[in-house]
């Protein structure tokens, strides 16, 4: 959500302002603009649309002169997306600019305040009030630095900040608290950034900048400073994945790659996790006493990593015998929950900037409970605010939609239940290593399934579908959760209304909205339940359903005699099936995607890291 980019260095800003922005574009936006400081003075460039508008407004940057700027994309929050709108924000006398990412809550007695001071207003923002504020402090003594840091003492909410000052043409300051921030060590060049791809082509040493921290710096050094305005020092932390790991790569759209990259997430996952037979879990700190005290496990998440964590129920609670309660992150903290030091909450993300995540996170932390986070992004604040973190290796998944993250956050969750099913005697030793094997052959088993024979078999099925408007997901047990990611990702990419059920519940009331011709997936991957669901599946053709089965390779023999189209998979462990059953259905949205005209990367109104509540 919103994406930062400020460079200051030898080298024109315009240019690489929107490099950066372009490899920002992920994270979802309506608008976007710059800020360059030219011979002239600030220079802002800004529209309302794609990137492609404001480059084409600007030659691609050459129209603009100066080697420090800041540059902005921004998803509305606060007013429509629009021109006014859109950042950098100029402060009344134009002597501040600012870009902003995040929610300032106490906008509105703020902006009353500078209002009755003489600042004037020019869109409906949060983000002017902080350009203002800064300027209403900086008015007072002329120091720039102290100036933003009392402006910052008075928001509310949340803030990844870049602020440039007329008066001040070799110096930016970047500031954040509960969104992304990172800064960029060049060579006679430094940046700011929301995200490393932004600068992956100029640096690879960065540093995450904590909540409270400021950063500010020219192009040849850096100071930082703590919350409590105390300098610090700070390391930089050496990226070493590389740029074509945020790039197409000669796929036609980056989830599309990140669909086929699944088999490599995976095994970067499990394969440093499984030693001598076992599983090594070396990023935990947890005692096997602690362990064994476990009465109860919460699974906190948002859209497909908290299905992850419906998931993670079934498989947890199989092998650990432990209940074991997924929550919405949104949900989490008014819940109330029962926690304490005999709770783990385990909180899943793959940005790891998710904001409701991040709240729920600092509750359980409050409350007591041991946080275990399973993340991909290093340094992101739940890795740093959870006590244990164990890593999906994913690399950086930039398409909206989630597939391989989803699919490491599911290896993640076999690992820790065969871990603490190990340490309980929960988990027999036959079926622990029936498991590893089958953990293990997981990579090459999905890599069987991504075949051009099998995607183009999918594609043609999409084609025979796409038209439909309401879709119906429907399987028992683990299936059913499955379900739930099939559906989002229908409706997120392909703009499909679809609704997802436990196949047991459809008559108890959505059945009445089965009508002639409704497509309903039936994901029939649980062998013991597999003759249940084909029962369910009856009813709905009883209803004039067309129903498209997906099943495992040894029941095609069955699944053909009751549905009117089917897709299959290899079969593995029971447990682990859910990593391969969810692999169609992300392929099936992908095309359905295409056939009915969808940006896929970038489906309207969605953000890749959502760092508001
Ligand atoms: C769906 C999707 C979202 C995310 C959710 C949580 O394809 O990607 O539902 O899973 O926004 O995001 P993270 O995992 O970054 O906390």
């Amino acid at each position: 959500m919103c994406g930062i980019v400020g460079y200051i260095g030898q080298q024109q800003a315009a240019p690489i302002l929107l490099d950066g922005l372009a490899k920002l574009e992920y994270r979802g936006y309506d608008s976007a603009g710059i800020c360059v400081f030219s011979p002239d003075g600030f220079c802002v460039e800004k529209t309302k649309g794609r990137l492609s508008a404001l480059s084409e407004l600007i030659d691609d940057g050459k129209a603009i002169t100066g080697t420090l700027g800041i540059g902005h994309t921004r998803w509305a929050t606060h007013g429509a997306p629009s021109h006014e709108n859109s950042h950098p924000h100029l402060s009344t006398n134009g002597k501040i600019s600012v870009v902003h990412n995040g929610i300032i809550e106490n906008y509105l007695l703020l902006k009353d305040y500078l209002l009755r001071h003489g600042k004037t207003f020019r869109s409906d923002t949060d983000t002017e009030v902080v350009a203002n504020l800064i300027e209403y402090y900086y008015e007072m003594d002329g120091d720039l630095l102290c100036a933003t840091r009392r402006a910052i003492e008075k928001l509310t909410g949340s803030y990844a900040l870049g602020v440039l000052c007329i008066d001040c043409p070799d110096s930016l300051i970047g500031i954040k608290k509960n969104s992304p921030l990172i800064f960029g060590f060049g060579k006679g060049e430094n940046f700011i950034a929301s995200d490393v791809p932004a600068i992956l082509k100029y640096t690879r040493e960065v540093v995450y900048l904590n909540d409270g921290d400021m950063v500010v710096f020219n192009s040849d050094s850096a100071a930082f400073y703590n919350a409590l305005g105390e300098q610090i020092e700070k390391k930089p932390e050496h990226i070493a994945w590389e740029m074509s790991a945020a790039e197409k790569s000669g796929y036609p759209h980056f989830m599309l790659k990140e669909i086929h990259e699944q088999p490599k997430a995976l095994r970067d996952t499990i394969s440093p996790r499984i030693r001598g037979g076992r599983v090594v879990l070396d990023d935990l700190d947890l005692s096997p006493d602690y362990l064994r005290g476990i009465r109860r496990i919460y699974i906190v998440a948002c859209g497909s990593a908290y299905y992850v964590g419906c998931l993670g129920k079934y498989i947890l609670e199989k092998t650990c015998r432990i209940p074991v309660e997924p929550i919405l992150a949104s949900e989490f903290r008014y819940a109330q929950p029962v926690l304490g030091d005999d709770t783990l909450v385990v909180i899943i993300s793959q940005s790891g900037e998710t904001a409701d995540t991040l709240a729920a996170l600092r509750e359980a932390n409050n409350l007591g409970a041991r946080t275990l986070a399973i993340v991909n992004v290093v340094g992101s604040a739940i890795s740093k605010a959870a006590h244990d973190v164990i890593y999906t290796w994913a690399g950086p998944e930039i398409a909206v939609a989630t597939t391989k993250a989803y699919s490491t956050q599911l290896s993640v969750i076999y690992l820790l239940a065969m871990y603490i099913g190990d340490l309980l005697g929960t988990l027999p030793e036959a079926e622990y290593k029936s498991m590893l094997k089958a953990l293990q052959e997981l990579p090459d088993l999905l890599s069987s399934v991504l075949t051009t024979e099998y995607l183009d078999h999918i594609k043609h099925l999409a084609g025979e579908l796409y038209q439909n408007h309401d879709v119906f997901f429907i399987g028992r047990n683990l299936d059913s959760a499955t379900c739930l990611e099939g559906s989002l990702k229908l409706k997120e990419i392909a703009y499909v209304h679809s609704e997802a059920y436990a196949a047991g519940e459809l008559k108890h009331g959505p059945i009445s909205l089965i009508e002639q011709d409704t497509l309903v997936v039936a994901v029939a991957g649980v062998p013991e339940l597999f003759e249940k669901t084909m029962s369910n599946v009856k009813e709905v053709k009883a209803r004039g359903a067309n129903v498209l089965g997906l099943t495992t390779e040894d029941l095609e023999g069955e699944i053909h005699k009751t549905v009117d189209r089917y897709l299959l998979v290899p079969k593995t462990h029971p447990l682990l099936q859910p990593s391969l059953n969810v692999v169609p259905l992300q392929i099936f949205s992908y095309y359905m995607a295409l056939a009915r005209g969808c940006d896929v990367d970038k489906p309207r109104n969605l953000a890749k890291s959502v760092t508001v509540e």
